[in-house]
């Protein structure tokens, strides 16, 4: 992790957009039906979320399975203590979440029956690494989840005061600048997620399935769902971070060092609050909005060794 990413996950316009995540990453339906027998958690299982941060993944799994025993591992020390006080806050005694490395997990081999992770391999320059440590740190017959992005443009929303959609060889030309200086300042790989089952064999794990997160964010005035709450939520944390300078920051460190312009930069920053601030501030206009692109999500388990061979 370089400076300019450190420095976001500090920011608390970073953190408020990932503790909305526990309501709004995921369609619910989804997770419980698909993903959720997918990982086949035996009761009371030791499951341990990596780059936690304030526990997006670690409270939605709280709250659909409140047998397990959690805990979430996160690099920076603000979101850890977030995570810890919002555990308290819910008097989940279940919960914990500590400080640590995703490179050089501070734990025995075998002690946990999962390992999982969201959106953490995406930012790290070695990802196989953590994915190998989430490997060793199961224990036999463990399961392995990691749901990561694989990004291939940017989406910006389709609203009622702008129906057209944005001109794609424009937005594609910013996802190039992104991806590109991304990779090449050594900040991660914003097209990790169709990798990690690859990473996922090579640490010694068998593949379960890979599937992609279905969610589509919408909201339709009067907003009556709590789901499109949600992603009037998120919309508007979107828009709060676009406007954050630790946002700024890395936006720029990753486009000049993909070969743009400071004008680049500006005009991307500018783009979706243009069209959008206002309407997502007010909450009078319907949106709809692919937020998260291709979030990939890999299944595996660590192989049991054959009766008798143990
Ligand atoms: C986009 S956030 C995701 C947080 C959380 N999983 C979620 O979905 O809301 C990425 C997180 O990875 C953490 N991180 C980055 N490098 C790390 C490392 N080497 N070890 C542990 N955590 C790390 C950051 O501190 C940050 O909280």
């Amino acid at each position: 992790m370089n400076n300019e990413s450190e420095e976001l996950w500090k920011s608390s316009a970073e953190a408020e957009l990932l503790a909305g995540r526990a309501e709004g990453f995921w369609n619910l339906d989804y997770f419980e039906r698909v993903l959720l027998p997918l990982l086949d958690l035996p009761s009371g299982a030791r499951v341990l979320d990596v780059g936690a941060g304030n526990g997006a993944l670690t409270f939605l799994l709280a709250r659909l399975r409140p047998d397990l025993e959690l805990t979430g591992l996160d690099l920076t020390a603000e979101l850890v203590s977030a995570g810890n006080e919002e555990a308290a806050k819910r008097e989940l005694e279940n919960v914990n979440f500590s400080q640590g490395d995703a490179l050089s997990l501070p734990f025995e081999d075998g002690s946990f029956d999962a390992a999982v992770c969201q959106t953490l391999l995406v930012h790290l320059a070695e990802p196989g690494r953590a994915v190998r440590e989430m490997s060793r740190v199961l224990r036999p017959g463990g399961s392995f989840m990691a749901a990561e992005f694989h990004i291939i443009n940017i989406d910006f929303p389709i609203d009622s005061a702008s129906p057209t959609p944005y001109d794609i060889g424009e937005t594609a030309r910013y996802a190039k600048l992104l991806l590109h200086g991304y990779r090449l300042s050594g900040q991660g790989d914003l097209q990790v997620g169709a990798r990690v089952p690859f990473m996922a064999m090579e640490a010694g794990l068998e593949i379960i399935d890979c599937r992609i997160n279905d969610r589509l964010a919408h909201g339709f005035i009067p907003y009556r769902r709590p789901s499109e709450q949600a992603s009037l939520a998120e919309a508007r944390s979107w828009v709060a971070l676009f406007e954050d300078s630790g946002y700024r920051a890395w936006v720029e460190t990753s486009m000049l060092a993909g070969g743009g312009t400071t004008e680049d930069v500006d005009e991307f920053l500018r783009l979706l609050p243009a069209r959008s601030r206002d309407g997502f501030r007010s909450g009078d206009y319907s949106f709809v909005w692919l937020l998260n692109p291709v979030l990939t999500v890999t299944v595996a388990r660590k192989p049991a060794p054959a009766p008798g061979t143990a």
